[in-house]
């Protein structure tokens, strides 16, 4: 019988440390997540499933798979994997709040460039964008407006893309809006909201790592969420992005980073609004 550390044949806790080294500087190079030496840990819970989906029996093995020509590919599943894709409708409520009473008012009144832009970066599966899709939605009313939503994750962008969810996702959500924005289905003896073609008619997803320049977008956006997703890197990576960010807003346009964060030691010409809220000038 298996040890709780052993699992499909192989000690699960058994990553040395020149594999975790190797491990956490290939995912560092390929999307600037930046794992520190601390998160050894948090690679041994997630990789597991990684080795046993490639039929092999150790870290060894699985860091050579990583090095071979094969490699590259394995590397969009490893990365899968490590990304933490936590995220729930409307999460940090006050910026869906505000933006309806403070900023989306504000872009209204001075904006001359229609539609209306907004861009969801790291959006994970979905919750986030389509929240932000909602809130454009309702306030908007008639003026056009279009939204891109973009992941690192190939699985987290998929099931954004599809927009399905299931009862326990959309169970806190305001019944109106519910009604309004999602459609029940049955599949597989399961209840499933599906977003409605109303809302997704106004939205693109991309595969887009936020390091790697140039991004596709031909226009510059009004509203640009990216929460939650600095968490994950060094100080000089997160210099680099927000300079990017400042570069693909309109000027007026608002910047959200997640409540947690915050642009402290960061150079930047952003004017600070609120708290995890900026704009450019
Ligand atoms: C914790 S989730 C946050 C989701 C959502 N923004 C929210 O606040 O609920 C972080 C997301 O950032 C994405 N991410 C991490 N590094 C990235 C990168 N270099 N480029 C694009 N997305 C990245 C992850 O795949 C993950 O889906």
């Amino acid at each position: 019988m298996n040890t709780p550390t052993q699992h499909a044949g192989f000690a699960y806790d058994s990553l040395a440390d020149d594999e975790y080294e190797f491990i956490r500087k290939l995912i560092y190079q390929h999307s600037r997540i930046n794992l520190g030496e601390n998160k050894k840990l948090l690679v041994m819970a997630r990789l597991p499933n990684r080795v046993r989906a490639n039929n092999l029996q150790s870290y060894k093995d699985y860091c050579a798979l990583l090095a071979s020509s094969k490699g590259p590919e394995e590397l969009i599943h490893l990365i899968d994997a490590i990304a933490t894709n936590h995220t729930y409708f409307f999460r940090e409520k006050v910026h869906f709040e505000t933006l309806e009473t403070v900023f989306l008012p504000k872009i209204i009144e001075s904006n001359e460039m229609t539609p209306i832009r907004a861009w969801c970066a790291g959006c994970s599966t979905g919750e986030e964008s389509y929240s932000l899709a909602i809130t454009l939605n309702q306030t908007l009313k008639q003026i056009p407006w279009q939204m891109d939503c973009s992941d690192i994750s190939t699985f987290a962008l998929e099931k954004a893309r599809k927009g399905y969810f299931n009862n326990q996702a959309v169970a806190k959500m305001d019944p109106k809006i519910q009604e309004d924005y999602l459609s029940k289905q049955n599949k597989d003896n399961e209840t499933i909201f599906e977003i409605t073609h109303e809302l997704k008619k106004h939205m693109s997803f991309h595969k887009l790592n936020l390091l790697e320049r140039p991004w596709p977008f031909h226009h510059k956006f009004n509203i640009i969420f990216c929460r939650n997703v600095m968490i994950y890197f060094d100080k000089e990576t997160k210099q680099e992005l927000i300079e990017y960010l400042y570069d693909q807003l309109a000027p007026g346009g608002y910047l959200f980073i997640g409540l947690v964060e915050s642009l402290l030691g960061i150079k930047h010409k952003f004017k600070f609004v609120q708290p995890s809220v900026f704009q450019k000038t």
